[in-house]
């Protein structure tokens, strides 16, 4: 039997109870599941098998490994075949970081070019099991393209909430053009995250931000899909940008129930990476502070980190318990800097996902990663996701302005410039520099 467990009182509830967080002392809460009668050798098994299946349900990334999941029916399953993202190689990245080799999960390749998709199947499918027909979430961009996609292949209603003005163009378009209602609220994620969650608690609209835990069930088979991949091999380390902490909250449990199920005999070390105008989780973990205090005024050309107030953090501090781990900050110009070395690589990612390579370089220069480590780095949304950062940074044109109303230009070390060249034969010849 599953339910939802309160992680600060331990209060427990039926899965089937329309909350999202303790209704007693309003504590994050878990979906928690009696693992006693599993044997991690025997779900390998069966996990492994489903990959040759011709289910979407054994197919889905996310469904083959329902052992773990809040349990629905097919018919109540909303899925788009999500996960079954690539573990690749990247040697130009890992030179860059100074370390011997680096692979990249690679989440931007899921139905709506980001992880959001891996929570949004789970979560759409809860909304359902609940008789939800309208959801609700407020967003960076991500969460709420993939929500309009779930939303609207369920039939359901959407309802987004984003921060005026700061969510890449990639990001909205999508969101409209899956037909969800688009709200652009005058205030910062964290604002309009505080405003729907007051909405969702007074109106039928279901909310599907990552304060509900039905999204982290699915966000957390990235552990389990990423060692199935490497034929269940541990690497020794994570490495997971942090914004409303949902995500790497859900890997760390994820690692932590299969350990609980013998599956794994150790945690692998998870390293969360912050930009360092949003870095709330980066400020308490390394002052060694018991809560954390919200940034006002965070800010990052990474919008979608642009977070101050995360909601996850305790979950975020549990995970880092369990796994050994650590917090780091990067600056924009790293950031920039690592999305395009991450580029070269022929793979690319948005600014978000950057901040992963940047940190790493940073820890291997200071020696607290060893270059001999056997790392996973998770890439969380796709390049084309924001093509104006990528753009502006090979132009020389990445720039913003500080919170002194300052203009700070970035230097694009890595820029790839855009020539023009007249429509001539002889022109184009000598500019492509090919004697
Ligand atoms: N990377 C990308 C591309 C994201 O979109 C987000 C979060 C994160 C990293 C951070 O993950 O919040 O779980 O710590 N995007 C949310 C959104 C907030 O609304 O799309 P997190």
């Amino acid at each position: 039997m599953s339910s939802l467990r309160c992680i600060e009182c331990g209060a427990d509830f039926k899965l089937e109870t329309r909350v999202y967080t303790c209704p007693s002392c309003a504590g994050l809460l878990d979906v928690v599941y009696r693992t006693s009668g599993f044997n991690g050798k025997d779900l390998r098994g069966i996990w492994d098998a489903r990959r040759g299946s011709a289910s979407s349900f054994d197919l889905s990334g996310v469904w083959r490994f329902r052992e773990l999941l809040p349990p629905a029916a097919d018919s109540e399953i909303v899925t788009m075949t999500e996960g079954n993202t690539q573990i690749w190689d990247a040697p130009r990245s890992a030179g860059y970081a100074g370390i011997d080799r680096l692979a990249f999960k690679h989440l931007g390749m899921n139905p709506t070019g980001s992880f959001k998709d891996l929570g949004m199947t789970t979560g759409i499918t809860q909304a359902r099991r609940l008789g939800a027909t309208s959801v609700a979430c407020a967003s960076t961009g991500n969460t709420s393209a993939s929500m309009a996609a779930y939303a609207a292949r369920a039939g359901m209603k959407a309802f987004v909430f984003i921060p005026s003005g700061q969510i890449s163009l990639g990001k909205l378009s999508q969101a409209l053009d899956y037909g969800a209602s688009v709200l652009q609220i005058e205030g910062d994620f964290d604002v309009a995250m505080q405003l729907v969650r007051e909405i969702a608690a007074e109106t039928p609209v279901y909310l599907l931000n990552s304060v509900n835990p039905f999204r982290l069930e699915g966000q957390k088979t990235i552990a389990f899909e990423l060692l199935q991949q490497r034929g269940w091999r541990l690497p020794d380390r994570i490495i997971v940008p942090g914004g409303n902490l949902g995500n790497s909250s859900a890997i760390a449990k994820g690692f932590h129930e299969l350990l609980e199920i013998g599956l794994i005999t150790k945690m692998p070390k998870l390293t969360i990476i912050q930009a360092e105008g949003a870095n709330p989780l980066y400020r308490m973990w390394n002052s060694g502070a018991e809560t954390l205090t919200p940034l006002k005024g965070a800010f990052t050309m990474a919008t979608a980190i642009k977070i101050g107030s995360p909601v996850s953090w305790p979950k975020a501090i549990r995970g880092l318990r369990w796994c050994d781990g650590e917090v780091d900050q990067v600056s924009e110009q790293e950031i920039a800097d690592a999305k395009a070395v991450i580029g070269s690589d022929g793979i690319g990612c948005e600014p978000a996902s950057a901040v992963t390579l940047a940190g790493l370089r940073n820890l291997v220069a200071r020696g607290t990663i060893d270059p001999g480590e056997d790392i996973v780095a998770i890439l969380t949304g796709h390049v084309l996701k924001d093509p104006d950062y990528t753009v502006n940074y090979h132009r020389g044109k990445l720039g913003y302005t500080d919170s002194k109303g300052d203009a700070v230009a970035l230097t694009s070390r890595f820029a790839n410039r855009l020539q023009s060249v007249p429509a001539d034969r002889d022109e184009i010849i000598a500019a492509l520099g090919i004697e």
